[in-house]
């Protein structure tokens, strides 16, 4: 495939992205995974050093990336948590951006405010990479998600894609479903009905022409699942306690409910988890949630290495 563009580009929306630039981060990815297991080593991005914004909590997103930018050399600066910069003296985003422009190649950044990664790009200079803002996108972990299920499944088209939990506030859901919908999935979007998937994100998927069917109980979709992509409930998100209370704890996925499902079935979940996948589950070859968290290494030092202009052999 030939090189594409991705030099000095901010990734927002997992909509920034065509099908082909998608293919060829994943295809990139694949050459990285050496280098992000540490079987081999690189300087790619030694003179380069990567900023890591996080106005939110976060373990796998933040780590992944601060791993892969030193698996390729390259260093990395932080604020730390918001509590420990001076957004916490009433400093602005604006500000805050300008600042970290200044002292890095590139902007990793996380936001409770839907919309914030996107008005960051208006005061940076350098690239922005959004790692979560608010309900909105995920565009990161939609890649190394696409990574995982095309390293399992070799393919997306014609695959039943079960996506089950809360996909009214989960934003790698709305990023994912949108990606699929270029690669010819089957999608089928379960959930409790207050938390469905958002109408323009669904009517969307109309458009593309894309089989979406829409339900809220999982055993009527788990046998014909050949990829079980379950997520959290988002309690931090849903405004009312009662609400929450009413839907906390509406799907577990457990050795009962996989027994009707496919042998080869993969359950993936973007991670962390609280009660929807049980303990149990951990062990069985269906188990790939650890493997799509590990994957957040090669995909984001693809990511890095492209917008950063350089590449591996
Ligand atoms: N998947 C994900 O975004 O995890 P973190 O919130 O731990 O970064």
């Amino acid at each position: 495939m030939k090189n594409l563009d991705f030099k000095n580009r901010d990734i927002v929306s997992i909509r920034d992205l065509g099908k082909t630039e998608i293919d060829y981060v994943i295809d990139t990815a694949k050459k990285m995974v050496p280098y992000a297991k540490g079987d081999r080593s690189s300087k790619l991005l030694s003179d380069k050093i990567l900023a890591t914004m996080f106005f939110e909590p976060s373990t796998r997103t933040r780590m992944s990336f601060e791993s892969a930018m030193s698996r390729l050399g390259g260093k990395v600066v932080s604020f730390g948590s918001q509590e420990g910069s001076s957004v916490m003296k009433g400093e602005t985003l604006a500000d805050t951006i300008k600042m970290a422009e200044s002292y890095a190649d590139v902007i990793v950044l996380r936001h409770p405010q839907e919309g914030a990664a996107r008005l960051a790009t208006e005061f940076s200079t350098r690239p922005i990479i959004n790692a979560g803002d608010g309900a909105g996108q995920h565009p990161t972990q939609t890649l190394l998600d696409l990574f995982t299920i095309k390293t399992e499944k070799k393919k997306f088209k014609n695959l039943n894609i079960v996506l089950v939990g809360d996909l009214k506030y989960g934003r790698t859901v709305h990023s994912l479903t949108q990606a699929l919908a270029l690669f010819g999935a089957r999608i089928h979007l379960i959930a409790p009905q207050i938390l469905q998937m958002p109408q323009e994100i669904v009517n969307r998927l109309e458009e593309l022409g894309i089989e979406t069917t829409t339900g809220n109980s999982l055993e009527e979709v788990i046998s014909i699942a050949d990829v079980l992509y379950v997520t959290r409930i988002q309690k931090e998100r849903i405004p009312d306690e009662t609400e929450y209370k009413k839907v906390a704890g509406s799907y577990r996925v457990d050795l009962n409910l996989l027994s009707n499902a496919k042998k080869s079935l993969i359950v993936m979940h973007p991670l962390p988890r609280t009660t929807e996948i049980a303990y149990e589950v951990d062990k069985t070859p269906h188990a790939k949630y650890f493997q799509q968290a590990f994957n957040g290494v090669p995909v984001r030092m693809a990511l890095l290495s492209l917008i950063l202009g350089k590449s591996i052999k």
